[in-house]
């Protein structure tokens, strides 16, 4: 699709990746973007339209789908990671707070979007998922099992869209130069590269975006 003219809603638009899909949504000629993030005070970019939207939250989101009922690309981008080891006695609620966040959150999005995207005319749904995707990390396996579920989740979105013509994209990558990697001593890419290669996939309409040597492996390893 031709994001040329679309108005678009970014989840986690503050920083980060999702602040990275938002500059780029504009500079691919989005006429609106909905920066949806938990705080608006955080957007200062006069070009984005803040909303308030924790993704946790089912009244937040509702609320928010009936706001912005002018979009026709959604991007589910709002994550989280703790360093959760897999076993011994840690407390395990961070492990469901990425869940609540990554997959319900994501799927709650979707739900609420998905009948605004159809009435606008099919559109776009994109989920930002990883490398951890195909392969579990052990220092990252309440987060690792939860972008393996929102992968599920996308492809299963997919399918049940694609009658009312809206693209789902999935966007797999491995380190990415932002807050949420931080802590972590590897090589990352910049967010922007993330939002490019996006930015084309929507256009060429792929369901797909590899963006680096990292993913493009992981997946190839799965066949
Ligand atoms: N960085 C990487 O290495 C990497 C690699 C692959 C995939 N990803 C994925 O890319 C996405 C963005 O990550 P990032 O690296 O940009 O992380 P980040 O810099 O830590 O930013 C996370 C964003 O998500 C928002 N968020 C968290 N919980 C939320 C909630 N309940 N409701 C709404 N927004 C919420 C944060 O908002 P606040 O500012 O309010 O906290 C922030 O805007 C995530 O889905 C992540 O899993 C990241």
């Amino acid at each position: 699709m031709q994001i040329e003219g679309a108005v678009a809603l970014v989840t986690g638009a503050n920083r980060g990746i999702g602040k990275a899909f938002a500059e780029a949504l504009l500079e691919n000629g989005a006429v609106k973007v909905y920066a949806a993030v938990r705080n608006p005070e955080t957007i200062t970019d006069p070009r984005l339209t803040p909303l308030e939207l924790d993704v946790t939250d089912p009244d937040r989101v509702a609320a928010a789908a009936r706001i912005a009922t002018d979009v026709t690309i959604v991007v589910n981008n709002a994550g989280t990671a703790d360093l959760t080891p897999l076993l011994g006695s840690e407390p395990f609620d961070a492990n469901r707070r990425t869940f609540d966040v990554n997959f319900y959150g994501t799927w709650d999005v979707s739900r609420a979007f998905a009948p605004i995207l159809a009435a606008n005319g099919g559109g776009a749904l994109v989920n930002m998922l990883s490398v951890a995707s195909f392969r579990g990390v052990r220092l990252l396996s309440g987060y690792s099992a939860s972008k393996a579920a929102q992968w599920s989740l996308t492809g299963t979105l997919r399918d049940a869209l694609a009658e009312q013509g809206t693209l789902v994209v999935g966007v797999h990558c491995g380190f990415v130069d932002t807050d949420l990697a931080a802590g972590i001593d590897q090589p990352k890419i910049p967010a922007a590269l993330v939002a490019e290669e996006t930015m084309r996939a929507i256009e060429l309409g792929e369901t797909e975006v590899l963006v680096d040597e990292a993913s493009r492996e992981a997946k190839a390893a799965l066949v």
